[in-house]
């Protein structure tokens, strides 16, 4: 039996030594000195010798068993630190390597530009309408009937409107213009408002025209609200977004929602108003459409005509975007072409 220990031992100091990686360590460790190790089974057998023996045998087994512990602890603490420095090697971080570059990004300039019109609108007593009050998706009733759009007015096809399947009369708001009846359906006059917002229709895509673009709507109702207040207002918009030189021009015109109505056109950038691709050849661009409340609509949200008066206006953000920075074609805008947008 001594020398069947003996040989054991012997065996797995050759083992251990062999060994180079802690999972093969704890192989070597169970097969000799785990409960089911070739130690114990010979231990097991001790209780068929003689007392003397069983002192001798006893001990000499566990002497070399933890002999053979402190061998494999031994082992175990080199191929630790062998393996982390391994590991520490392979995972080195080269702190003088330079950084990666993280591409900045940069505020849209119908953003920007919205920002921009909002603040001067503000600077002349507008507020921003809370955003229930300027849905995209609305209804006829919001969109057509109250801002005395009839059923069959060819008002309804000029705007190419997109109807949903959600419901029938349920569509993609043409214009802002919407939430002038909002507004007035909760609140009473005085109202200043604006409402920037983006609106849909069903166009023909061209360097002036999109699928979807965006407006500012705008609303003032008060007593005694004239268009001489709607021209003041707008002309000293234009001034201070444009700046004063910049030519532009008053027209009449008609919207069922408004009586008498105007649009106003600013010279085109592009072309310094000989005519160009942009403003199709006429050397103009609408921005805006505007006009005095019609009592019609003012009667409908049950306000009275006799008693107060009203303007309203809807600006073209895009058109208003290309003639201050000379943007040529509208689609630039939808593109996501960073050479475009990083000039901005
Ligand atoms: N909603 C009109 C349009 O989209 C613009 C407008 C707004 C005209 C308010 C008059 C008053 O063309």
């Amino acid at each position: 039996m001594k020398e069947q220990l003996e040989r054991i031992y012997t065996n797995a100091v050759a083992d251990i030594e062999k060994v180079d990686s802690i999972s093969l360590l704890e192989d070597v460790k169970g097969k000799y000195l785990s409960r089911k190790g070739e130690f114990n089974e010979i231990k097991k057998n001790l209780k068929n010798l003689s007392d003397e023996d069983k002192r001798i045998v006893g001990s000499l087994a566990n002497d070399i068993t933890s002999k053979l512990e402190k061998l494999v602890q031994e082992k175990y603490d080199s191929l630790y630190k062998t393996e982390l420095n391994k590991k520490l090697q392979k995972e080195r971080i080269d702190v003088t390597l330079p950084g990666k570059f993280v591409p900045k990004g940069k505020v849209h300039p119908l953003t920007s530009t919205t920002h921009e019109i909002v603040s001067i609108l503000q600077g002349l007593g507008f507020s921003v309408v809370e955003s229930k009050d300027s849905p995209e998706v609305e209804t006829e009733y919001f969109n057509f009937d109250m801002l005395n759009i009839p059923k069959d007015h060819p008002a309804r096809d000029v705007q190419d409107t997109f109807f949903t399947t959600l419901a029938p009369n349920v569509v993609l708001r043409s214009q802002t213009s919407g939430a002038q009846i909002h507004v007035m359906e909760n609140k009473k006059p005085p109202i200043r408002v604006i409402s920037p917002g983006r609106v849909y229709r069903n166009e023909n895509i061209n360097a002036r025209k999109y699928n979807f673009f965006h407006q500012i709507e705008g609303l003032y109702v008060d007593k005694n609200i004239t268009f001489g207040d709607l021209k003041g207002v707008l002309n000293e918009f234009i001034r201070i977004y444009f700046g004063a030189s910049r030519p532009t021009r008053f027209r009449s015109s008609f919207f069922p929602f408004t009586e008498p109505s105007a649009e106003v056109d600013v010279q085109c950038i592009m072309c310094g108003g000989k005519g160009c691709r942009t403003c199709s050849g006429t050397g103009w661009l609408e921005i805006l459409g505007a006009g005095m409340v019609d009592p019609n609509v003012l009667r409908g949200v049950g306000i009275d005509p006799e008693i107060y008066s009203g303007f309203a206006f809807g600006m073209g953000v895009e058109r208003l975007a290309m003639l201050k920075y000379a943007i040529d074609d509208i689609r630039l805008f939808f593109n996501d072409d960073v050479r475009f947008l990083n000039q901005f």
